[in-house]
């Protein structure tokens, strides 16, 4: 029987996802622009079995709400595919789970990638784009490496912008809370959507953002892309703030981090920070740049930890046979 493994990474959207138009699916309310983390990865190990209930084992528990969130995935793969085999599933992060690092994309990717293979049903990519966003709106990115566009709207899939060898940007993750987060994604974008007098506005200007982010993609501004990006990181989280209730997913260390990017690009450094729903900041380099500004990031009172990686995260299925 084919047992697969499945290597898969984080992504980080640079132009935000925030907002669902249908909640079921996870239909985004906005396309996104991201790029895939090498250094961030899962790696699931998966197999059907013959067995009549999926065995879910993710960064070695077997209950709780990643393996009920996981459970929910199959259940539904199987549905939409008029499948009824079941699985052996084996997953584990080599970073901090729940904080923000979006693990659930990585995760989410690697299921999808693997009953596309395991049930043999020859999906093209986009199709596994648009099963792993069944999971979670982000993982629909993390099927493809490099620079990602998710697009909105009922079919909403992700595509490879390009290679991450075309710009090799590099990236400090900045850990600055060791804590889970208290609201999760999909809770904070339906209270956004249902609550924040900003919400209509950031739905409105989103379009713009994304073209910016492509434009400078295309022509390797680091300037532009900073630009955008932070616009696009602060406007999601002002959007989030003025929810009823705030949700406030910064620390007092995010904020030195922010100030500490900004003096830096100020000394003539170019170096960007984006924050998803979480306190980590993740803090973009030119080649070559990531070693000098981890240095200085590890030197912020506050700063727990720093992974260096760059961009890639093209997934990789290797399968056994026994
Ligand atoms: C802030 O993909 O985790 O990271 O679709 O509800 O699972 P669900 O949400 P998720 O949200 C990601 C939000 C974000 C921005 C982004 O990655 O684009």
């Amino acid at each position: 029987m084919d047992n697969l493994e499945i290597r898969t990474c984080a992504n980080i959207a640079l132009v935000k996802y925030w907002g669902k138009s249908d909640l079921p699916g996870n239909i985004p309310a906005v396309g996104s622009v991201s790029i895939g983390l090498e250094g961030l990865a899962t790696v699931t190990r998966m197999q059907v079995h013959d067995g009549s209930i999926d065995h879910i084992t993710i960064n070695g528990d077997n209950g709780g709400a990643a393996v009920a969130r996981v459970q929910k995935f199959l259940n539904r793969a199987r549905d939409l595919y008029g499948r009824t085999e079941c699985f052996e599933v084996r997953s584990s992060n080599n970073f901090p789970t729940g904080t923000g690092l979006a693990s659930s994309a990585s995760g989410f990717a690697a299921l999808a990638l693997g009953v596309d293979k395991l049930l043999s049903l020859g999906l093209t990519r986009q199709a596994v784009s648009q099963l792993a966003r069944e999971g979670s709106g982000s993982a629909a990115r993390s099927v493809f490496g490099g620079f990602v566009e998710m697009h909105a709207g009922p079919e909403a899939f992700a595509s490879k912008i390009t290679d991450g060898a075309t710009w090799p940007l590099e990236v400090v993750i900045t850990l600055t809370s060791a804590a889970p987060k208290e609201t999760g994604s999909t809770e904070g974008m339906e209270l956004s959507k249902r609550t924040s007098p900003f919400f209509e506005s950031w739905i409105n200007t989103h379009e713009a953002d994304l073209s910016i982010a492509r434009e400078a993609i295309a022509e390797r501004d680091f300037e532009k892309l900073a630009t955008v990006s932070e616009h696009s990181c602060l406007k999601m989280h002002a959007t989030i703030m003025a929810s009823r209730p705030g949700v406030l997913y910064w620390n007092g260390t995010t904020i030195d981090v922010i100030h500490r990017v900004r003096a830096l690009r100020k000394q003539g450094i170019p170096v960007f920070f984006t924050i998803d729903a979480g306190a980590q900041v993740k803090v973009v380099c030119m080649p070559g740049g990531a070693e000098s500004v981890e240095k200085e990031l590890l030197a912020i009172p506050g700063v727990i930890e720093t992974i260096s990686t760059f961009i890639g995260g093209e997934p990789q299925i290797t399968r056994t046979s026994h």
